[in-house]
């Protein structure tokens, strides 16, 4: 299996980057970052691809007046590289159909909820108003919709009662990091393979800390 090349599209912190980046400096993934694009100047995830020699592009959103303008300037500079998936980690911006046709079966987003509940914003705040028991994380091919695309895995945790929204939210990112990396794993060990913007191959699913397959 060879290395599969990745260009990671962020907004913010870049945690799941860095999680991604760890797991390839370990060894235990096979990946190689080209490029890690932010759409903000104050992303700190900007710097943490700096660190590790990584490839980083501001494109700004707010410097066009088109959103299509806007992805097709991302598009370029994708383009450049030549990359097998496109890894949205914490991008804040949802991609139009020219962008998703430009790069179809390549492009996933993880999203802090159990898909279909809780598209959007403020998840853990609505897990919380709801009182639901359980919560987690879904990472999914990336369509026109909002966090609608197909369901490539997810990993579940309980809420407690004593949870708060920040508690919720350091569970969570325990859980993506565990999960993206380990589902980019997967695809570039062709055990999960993304075709006709549709899942083949095993979904992960990981339920009270075990992983398996459905
Ligand atoms: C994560 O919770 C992810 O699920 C959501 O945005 C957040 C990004 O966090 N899409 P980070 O920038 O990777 O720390």
């Amino acid at each position: 299996m060879s290395e599969i090349s990745l260009a990671i599209l962020i907004s913010g912190n870049g945690s799941n980057l860095q999680a991604i980046i760890d797991e390839i400096e370990s060894g235990k993934l096979d990946a190689s970052i080209k490029l890690v694009i932010s759409n903000n100047s104050d992303a700190y995830g900007l710097q943490r691809a700096q660190k590790y020699g990584i490839t980083n592009i501001l494109i700004d959103h707010k410097n066009f007046n088109e959103r299509e303008d806007f992805d097709q300037k991302i598009i370029e500079k994708i383009d450049k590289y030549n990359v097998d998936l496109i890894v949205l980690a914490g991008f804040m911006r949802i991609l139009s159909s020219k962008f998703i046709n430009a790069f179809k079966n390549k492009i996933i987003n993880i999203h802090p909820s159990l898909l279909p509940k809780y598209p959007g914003l403020d998840t853990h705040r609505k897990v919380i108003e709801n009182k639901d028991k359980e919560h987690g994380v879904t990472v999914h091919l990336v369509d026109e919709g909002l966090d609608s695309g197909q369901i490539i895995g997810f990993m579940s945790c309980e809420v407690e009662k004593t949870d708060t929204e920040e508690s919720i939210e350091t569970k969570i990112h325990k859980l993506e990091h565990y999960l993206y990396p380990a589902i980019i794993r997967d695809i570039q060990k062709g055990k999960i393979h993304l075709k006709n913007n549709k899942v083949f191959h095993n979904k992960i699913v990981i339920k009270n800390g075990k992983k398996y397959f459905n």
